[in-house]
């Protein structure tokens, strides 16, 4: 009887978290050109002394993705606080939290290099989402994919959150069990974020960006923007899950 209570009790503190669903999103309807609240509910701000650094993306309930590039310099977690639920950095943000980080994890690959930032844990709401991670599937040729971020010098006074629409290019055999796109700049407040495409429902991340991978040049003299695998994310946060 004691162990069928302690049972129900984890079942409803560890209920399954839908990942990819954004109620407000109205990208696959082409409705606007401006990014609004709840648009990209997982994008994060990782910030240091109240400063965006990097972008980040909430991957699970309470775990945010972003590129090693930006912590490894501090990987020490009370250096940085997650924002999630942020449109502007310089404007106000009636969804937003404000959330401490509690451990960092680097992962090093040889082709990408991730971190996974814990937090303690968000409530989630239409603003606060979490995105699937890509775990090896294929985003068709042609396909339309989207990269958001904040720039300093973009998104005007409020610096509004920044999107960019790319479609998915062949890649060339140089790079398996990677996604590649159409190039495009990365700018360096946008580290950290994500590439992000929509299959069966719901939006998979299939990219970290990172200032470094903006332009590849393939065999046959084409650039294009290239995404490492991110199953060495998704173990680091499975690992976890289990702890
Ligand atoms: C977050 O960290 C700061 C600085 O260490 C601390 O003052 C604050 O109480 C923490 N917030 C929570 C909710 O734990
Ligand atoms: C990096 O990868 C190598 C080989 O997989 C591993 O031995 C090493 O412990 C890793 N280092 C870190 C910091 O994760
Ligand atoms: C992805 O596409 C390749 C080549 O078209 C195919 O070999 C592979 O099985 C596909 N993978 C998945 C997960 O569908
Ligand atoms: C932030 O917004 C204020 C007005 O609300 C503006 O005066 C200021 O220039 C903005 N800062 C930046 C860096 O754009």
């Amino acid at each position: 009887m004691a162990s069928y209570k302690v049972m129900c009790v984890l079942t409803l503190l560890t209920p399954a978290v839908v990942c990819g669903q954004a109620p407000l999103n109205t990208r696959l309807l082409g409705e606007s050109s401006e990014v609004t609240d709840g648009e990209w509910p997982w994008m994060a701000s990782l910030q240091k002394d109240g400063r965006h650094v990097c972008g980040g993306t909430l991957v699970d309930q309470d775990s945010v993705l972003s590129s090693a590039d930006c912590v490894s310099s501090s990987p020490t977690a009370s250096d940085w606080t997650v924002v999630l639920g942020r449109l502007k950095q310089n404007g106000s943000n009636p969804f937003e939290v404000t959330l401490n980080v509690t451990d960092i994890t680097l992962s090093n690959q040889t082709v990408s290099h991730e971190a996974v930032l814990r937090l303690e844990t968000p409530t989630l709401s239409n603003y606060i989402q979490p995105i699937c991670v890509d775990d090896g599937r294929n985003f068709s040729v042609g396909s339309t994919c989207w990269a958001a971020g904040w720039s300093s010098g973009a998104g005007g006074e409020e610096q509004v959150l920044q999107e960019i629409q790319t479609s998915v290019v062949d890649c060339e055999d140089t790079w398996s069990d990677s996604v590649c796109t159409e190039a495009f700049p990365v700018e360096q407040g946008f580290s950290g974020g994500p590439l992000m495409c929509h299959q069966d429902g719901s939006w998979f991340q299939a990219g970290v960006l990172t200032a470094e991978n903006k332009l590849t040049t393939g065999p046959q003299g084409k650039f294009f923007s290239c995404f490492g695998d991110l199953s060495s994310t998704l173990s680091i946060v499975a690992a976890r899950q289990k702890s």
